[in-house]
């Protein structure tokens, strides 16, 4: 018999919001008469965005023509969307970037799961705490977390920058050197942003320290103030140290369509074993040319068209409209009593669940007493424990429902459970 990756042992239960989907589908069975209303897994409900339809009509034609035909692609992407990127995303913010340093992708899911693959084992990885679950999920099976404290909800090879209400959601700078940092702004899921001076102190400590930063900007288009930085690139020095992840799937609703990318500056470097400086961006070609056959052609046109005049105004509406969620979700927990954080720069709230609750029991009341599907806080990590987040991607019907039903159940800072 084949013998199994050990460290897939060590992962506890299922992934976060896959056993939210089974308790949602165990509730529903159970009580098919009640109209639940999902402000859980981050995933849009707004329709594509109709430059995006007419350019995948206009790829799928050519494919039934000899001359418009693709085979395989360029497994970095094509040059069309890789130029489009640069252009659009980038030089916009003064910040220069050679297309051939982005490489396309399926999702930034996807790439900040496998990205990890390009360090040793031995590799020390800080992540914020809370944080999106792939970072840490990753890391553990390929063997870089340690063991599992169930008590404490973490790993003891992992080190966890927590953010809580107390620090304002800002993560400190480590105590003791990592090899690796994680740091996800707009931040899932507490919704913080960092302003410029804070995230310039990370890319220094990094450069100081010899670390290697992996920014994931997945929320960038949800950026509402004025000095936050969009991209890690628009500081000093962070071509050296940062690799960016972003993603069309928050902007543009492609969460099923499928396209992001990864920005791997050709001066990012890290070290071999036996103290050599190697740059990431050849390795990571290596990967994709060896294990990815790149995001489909149809896809790749899709991406482009959101550059566009007119894709550009419609990708704005869709990210104002759920921002108009945010809003709507932020007061209606104020006015029941709730600490609020988060939804002004990102379309995650985060708030303190009521009485001293934990978060799956909080949670279950959500469900079983409103229908309303969230996502418990401890699911990001330890320092997520007693907190909830809440997603602005319902409809705008969906999303005012779900606030008059916790208007309705009373005011929730004296509440308890009953
Ligand atoms: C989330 O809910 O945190 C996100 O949808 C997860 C993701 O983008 O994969």
């Amino acid at each position: 018999m084949a013998r199994i990756n050990e460290e897939y042992l060590k992962l506890p239960g299922s992934y976060l919001f896959a056993d939210i989907a089974h308790k949602v589908e165990a509730f529903k069975r159970a009580h098919p008469e009640t109209e639940i209303i999902r402000l859980g897994i981050g995933d849009v409900t707004r329709p594509l965005p109709p430059s995006v339809i007419a350019a995948l009509h206009k790829a799928v034609d050519e494919q039934a023509t000899p001359e418009g035909f693709r085979g395989y692609g360029p497994e970095q992407g094509y040059a069309f969307l890789r130029e489009a990127i640069a252009e659009g995303d980038f030089a916009p913010r003064g910040v220069e970037i050679d297309p051939a340093d982005i490489f396309i992708s399926d999702g930034a899911k996807g790439d900040l799961g496998n990205f990890q693959e390009l360090f040793g084992r031995e590799s020390v990885i800080a992540v914020t705490d809370p944080v999106y679950p792939v970072y840490v999920d990753s890391n553990v099976m390929a063997g870089r977390a340690g063991t599992f404290d169930e008590k404490a909800g973490s790993w003891s090879g992992i080190v966890y920058l927590p953010c809580t209400a107390e620090n304002g959601f800002i993560p400190s700078l480590p105590a003791k050197r990592p090899d690796v940092i994680y740091l996800c702004l707009p931040n899932n899921p507490t919704g913080t942003a960092l302003s410029r001076a804070d995230l310039q102190r990370w890319v220094d400590y990094a450069r100081a320290n010899e670390c290697l930063i992996l920014f994931d900007a997945a929320y960038e288009a949800y950026i509402r103030e004025e000095g936050i930085p969009h991209s890690i690139y628009e500081l000093e020095g962070a071509r050296e140290v940062a690799v960016e992840f972003r993603s069309f799937s928050k902007p543009a609703g492609f969460t099923g369509l499928r396209c992001g990318y990864v920005v791997v500056p050709e001066t990012v470097r890290a070290r071999s074993a036996e103290g050599r400086t190697v740059a990431l961006k050849p390795l990571w070609n290596r990967r994709q040319t060896t294990k990815y056959n790149g995001c489909p052609y149809i896809v790749q046109r899709a991406a482009e068209a959101v550059y566009t005049p007119q894709g550009r105004r419609e990708v704005r509406e869709n990210v104002d409209y759920y921002m108009e969620n945010a809003a709507t979700i932020r007061s209606g927990l104020q006015e029941a009593g709730l600490e609020v954080y988060g939804g002004v720069n990102a379309p995650y709230i985060w708030l303190k669940t009521p009485g001293g609750m934990d978060s799956w029991t909080f949670f279950e009341v959500l469900l079983h007493e409103l229908g309303i599907v969230g996502t418990p806080g401890v699911g990001f990590g330890p320092s997520g424990e007693g907190y909830f987040r809440l997603t602005a991607f319902g409809s705008h019907e969906n999303t005012a429902k779900a606030m008059r039903r916790i208007a309705e159940a009373g005011h929730w800072s004296t509440w308890k459970k009953g």
